[in-house]
């Protein structure tokens, strides 16, 4: 880790203010529907409380765009986390001013305090130094543990590492980690699957991959793209027709890289995408015009596990099918069992490809499953992500 961590920094009974993704689902009755990201900072928690550190936790939930919204309030967060630390977490309903700050001043060491959602401030999206400021003087210590929102330069990820000695959390330590081995020292061969419905997400991480990767197996609604680009009829198919020429350059850049660049060869079809659907499996050159390609086809399935299976590492991002509709999961099963029995080191991100392993069960077999959506795929962008930026240099 080229950055400080909560280990190189006195955490000895000091106010730290932890920034945390708990951007999580919630259920129809305001529950949490899915707690890995909260369980995911627990070492994080463990560590600071073993320190005495009294502990200020600061987190944003959806995109309430700088306005209070009741079904956004942080409360239920609060309570999953009590339930998982086995103690009351105490939740304030501010981020800066008398209340936020009364309740810092008076946390014991190994205390939690929970702040409301800090996008509930204009502010905070317009890394405004003022509000920093504040946020920050809540604290003497500044820690980063939210990677999946380090993609973003706000107050609470980026701006109050101006005002505090900002260090990593061990969640972002693991994630850049995990990350910066496949970008940086990947044993080979280097794998990456990208699926997903667009082009458009992917291009910057397709383009940085192309001169690092070994192979690149694509699926999902993007590989459409590329196959019109190849000049296959994809008939009704999710096609983004602006991208046809680019994803043809890509294509172009792979072969002159002497790089497979591999595309799927048979698709599963239908008329409508849903489970009642009659279907058909076909292969790329005979997609008929009135369907729509829904899952990559068994035979490109097989290859890609093949592949997969010599890899000695693995990055996968993206779904190969719409795999939420069970006759056109098999794809994505197919490769994150793949995945799950490649012996090398194996990084999943993007939400939608790590709930299809954790639906699974395959989650205990990869070897890192990213909390980052945006964030991740940003890192594989190769672009500096401002919540990794504005720590301490280790
Ligand atoms: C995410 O879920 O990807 C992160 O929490 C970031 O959320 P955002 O896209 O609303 O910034």
């Amino acid at each position: 880790m080229v950055k400080k961590t909560v280990r190189d920094i006195d955490l000895r009974g000091k106010r730290v203010l932890v920034r945390v993704d708990f951007n999580v689902p919630l259920t129809a009755a305001s529950e949490v529907a899915d707690d890995t990201r909260i369980r995911a900072v627990l070492p994080t928690l463990a560590y600071l409380k073993e320190q005495g550190a009294r502990i200020i936790l600061v987190s944003h939930l959806g995109r309430p765009k700088g306005k209070v919204k009741e079904e956004l309030r942080l409360d239920p967060v609060a309570r999953r986390l009590g339930k998982l630390l086995g103690e009351k977490v105490t939740k304030v309903d501010t981020c800066i001013g008398p209340e936020a700050e009364q309740a810092a001043a008076a946390l014991a060491p190994g205390q939690v305090l929970l702040l409301e959602n800090v996008r509930f401030y204009p502010e905070e999206e317009k890394n405004d130094p003022d509000f920093a400021r504040r946020l920050a003087a809540l604290a003497e210590v500044y820690v980063n543990d939210a990677f999946g929102t380090a993609h973003r330069a706000h107050a609470s990820t980026a701006g109050v590492a101006a005002y505090l000695p900002a260090v990593a959390g061990f969640l972002m330590e693991k994630e850049i980690t995990f990350l910066r081995r496949v970008l940086e020292s990947p044993e080979r061969p280097l794998v990456a699957v990208l699926g997903g419905a667009k082009v458009s997400d992917k291009i910057g991480v397709i383009q940085n991959l192309l001169g690092r990767v070994d192979s690149l197996l694509i699926g999902g609604g993007m590989g459409n793209t590329f196959l019109a680009a190849k000049g296959y009829a994809v008939g009704r198919s999710l096609l983004e027709e602006d991208k046809i020429g680019l994803a043809g350059e890509l294509l172009a850049a792979a072969a002159a890289r002497g790089m497979a660049l591999l595309v799927p060869e048979d698709v599963v079809v239908a008329k409508e995408a849903t489970a009642e659907a009659p279907r058909q499996t076909v292969g790329v050159d005979e997609i008929p015009a009135e369907a729509m390609v829904c899952d990559i086809g068994p035979a490109t399935a097989a290859k890609y596990a093949a592949v997969i299976a010599g890899a000695r590492t693995v990055v996968w991002n993206g779904p190969m099918g719409i795999f939420e509709i069970e006759p056109f999961a098999a794809g994505t099963r197919r490769i994150a069992e793949a995945v799950a029995a490649c012996p090398g080191l194996t990084v999943v991100g993007g939400g939608d490809s790590v709930a299809a392993v954790e639906q699974m069960g395959l989650a205990e077999r990869i070897s890192h499953l990213s909390t980052g959506g945006g964030a991740s795929l940003e890192f594989l962008e190769g672009r500096t992500l401002p919540g990794v930026a504005a720590l301490l240099d280790a």
